[in-house]
């Protein structure tokens, strides 16, 4: 049952200490500097050359920035749409790793790219949250993100370990191809040993009802992030339209100028969300539409410069940037929620929405 909470989405959003906890339990060791995955040993992913990593909706944004995971970490991957796949897959040969990043695992877009990508010869592999789904059945191997069940419509929890676990992934694959562990692990695994304890922290504190209360009345919001940050933009509109029925629509900070900031009033509140990522190009990006009357929420740590001159501030945690942003995208789960919640929704069960897709 939903317990305490007047929704299973919010019940979930506040799970993710406990999901994140299950989800890298036993799979990293900070002081050591070792990942350790099981059924992934060190050698598994040894001649693989690329990723193609195929999802759709919010498994999409998770793939999406574990593909970033991925490319910073020195191997070569791509996050692509399953229901573009098969009219739009790069190349695969029998040294692409195409991995399939599906929740319930029996989301049939998914699941045809996957097969698509097996009789083309590719490795397969699922990151799912369902043992004995059809994705976990079907593709060579799987990692589960052991979030527990998602009952909400709108997935939550499900994307934060899915998104951890492409990260612990990333560095798997790169130390098996390029055999090196890249340099940020050392301050990666101990902030991801203590994410459980920082989601809890910013649950406590958030300010995301305020923030959803003050600019509920708009004409439409916008999400803009750069890096890490853009799946998370993305995501955080996708969660907002989802739930609220506003319009909203996420960015890549860099992009606004290109296009969208024709759409910039006062009326359009911009969340930036700093990953610490070339930070002072997406504070600009985010001046330029304060500049044009619209009001910006910064999504960052304390400390930050972003604060002093956006309207209103959600605070995440200093941490490593493979992690910020997940901690941005809790707090735009709530923002999304508390304005639905105020506009009353239904949240749990958005009209026209399933929670799993299983037709193409
Ligand atoms: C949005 C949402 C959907 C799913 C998508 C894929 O909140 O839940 O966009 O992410 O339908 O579902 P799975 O992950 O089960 O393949």
């Amino acid at each position: 049952g939903k317990g305490e909470y007047d929704h299973f989405m919010l019940k979930e959003i506040h799970e993710q200490p406990t999901s994140l906890a299950q989800a890298i339990e036993g799979r990293i060791d900070p002081e050591a500097g070792r990942i350790s995955l099981e059924g992934f040993d060190p050698g598994t992913f040894e001649g693989v050359d690329s990723v193609q990593l195929v999802a759709c909706g919010t498994s999409y944004h998770a793939a999406l920035y574990g593909s970033l995971a991925l490319n910073s970490a020195g191997v070569q991957a791509t996050a692509l749409l399953a229901n573009e796949y098969s009219v739009a897959a790069p190349p695969v040969d029998d040294d692409t790793l195409v991995i399939a990043v599906s929740q319930s695992g029996e989301t049939a877009d998914t699941l045809s790219a996957l097969r698509r990508a097996k009789r083309h010869g590719a490795d397969t592999l699922t990151v799912t949250n369902v043992v004995g789904s059809t994705a976990a059945r079907e593709a060579d191997d799987a990692l589960f993100i052991r979030a527990g069940p998602e009952i909400g419509v709108a997935a939550t929890k499900t994307f934060s370990s899915q998104a951890v676990m492409l990260v612990l992934l990333a560095q798997r694959i790169a130390d098996d191809t390029r055999g090196e562990v890249p340099a940020d692990l050392e301050s990666l695994l101990p902030d991801l040993a203590r994410m459980p304890e920082g989601i809890d922290d910013l649950l406590e504190t958030s300010e995301a009802d305020a923030v959803a209360r003050h600019y509920l009345d708009s004409e439409a919001f916008f999400f803009i992030g750069r890096g890490l940050g853009f799946p998370v933009a993305l995501e955080g509109a996708l969660k907002f339209k989802e739930i609220t029925y506003e319009h909203a629509e996420g960015f890549a900070s860099g992009e606004l100028k290109h296009g969208p900031l024709a759409l910039v009033t006062p009326e359009t509140p911009v969340f930036a969300i700093f990953t610490g990522e070339e930070d002072e190009k997406t504070l600009k990006n985010a001046e330029e539409a304060q500049t044009r009357g619209a009001p910006v929420i910064a999504v960052c740590p304390a400390d930050h410069r972003a604060v002093e001159v956006a309207d209103d501030h959600l605070e995440i945690p200093d941490v490593d940037s493979d992690l910020a942003g997940l901690f941005a995208n809790v707090q735009l789960q709530l923002v999304s929620y508390y304005a639905a919640d105020l506009l009353g929704r239904p949240i749990d069960k958005p009209r026209n929405l399933a929670k799993s897709v299983t037709v193409e």
